[in-house]
């Protein structure tokens, strides 16, 4: 039994990060987490070239992550809101996803999947993305759990005055940046024990298999 963990935040080690790794660690059994910040992944070029054999022609890290999709037996899924729905790194992630379903590739079908989400206001919208892409690929989605993070304006070093940020939008004109105020994961320990029952529930369908 394998769960892989992919977070889509280009933050490493932020919430989203966290939020996936915290699934994982509820999992009884082999499970690998990793981040797609750094990694070269573009977008699906409708190229058509994975028809023929559902292998995807275009050359960057996506080959070497392909056979870790296909190996797991169930995706645990991250990725933050950026404007509105998940980040694009993540949805270029997504597109190469194409190449498993020409002429009833089945190779992804069946297996079971957990969405995260992580948002400076808005959680929901991100795991509403990648729910739609678990059905899209036949995955049985078995739940979801989100988080608030830190938007860049807590500490960008202009949050108290930018009129355009988070801290002005959210709290007002006026407001300290202090810790009350900043969204931290350690804070939201039931998104936590969420996350890791999850996590438990999710080993426990994978055995019942
Ligand atoms: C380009 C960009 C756009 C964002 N847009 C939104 C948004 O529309 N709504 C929202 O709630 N948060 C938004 N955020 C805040 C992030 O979702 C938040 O910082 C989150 O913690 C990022 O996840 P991470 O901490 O794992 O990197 C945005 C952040 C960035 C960098």
């Amino acid at each position: 039994m394998k769960v892989l963990g992919i977070s889509g935040s280009p933050r490493q080690g932020q919430t989203t990060d966290i939020l996936v790794q915290e699934v994982l660690n509820g999992v009884e059994g082999d499970t690998e987490f990793i981040s797609l910040s750094g990694k070269r992944i573009g977008s699906c070029l409708g190229c058509l070239g994975c028809v023929k054999d559902n292998v995807c022609k275009i050359k960057d890290d996506m080959s070497e992550l392909r056979q870790k999709i296909v190996a797991a037996d169930a995706l645990v899924i991250g990725a933050p809101n950026y404007y509105g729905m998940l980040n694009s790194l993540s949805h270029c992630f997504w597109e190469r996803f194409y190449q498993f379903r020409h002429r009833e590739g089945d190779e992804i079908a069946g297996k079971l999947g957990v969405a995260v989400g992580v948002a400076g206001r808005t959680p929901d919208l991100p795991v509403r993305d990648i729910e739609n892409f678990f059905t899209y690929n036949k995955i049985e989605c078995i739940g979801a759990v989100t988080a608030v993070g830190p938007a860049s304006c807590f500490t960008c070093g202009h949050g108290e005055t930018c009129r355009a940020g988070s801290i002005h939008m959210t709290f007002g004109p006026g407001t300290k940046i202090t810790k009350a105020i900043t969204p931290d994961l350690a804070k939201q320990q039931e998104k936590i024990a969420q996350a890791r029952a999850l996590g438990r529930e999710l080993g426990n369908r994978l055995l019942m298999r």
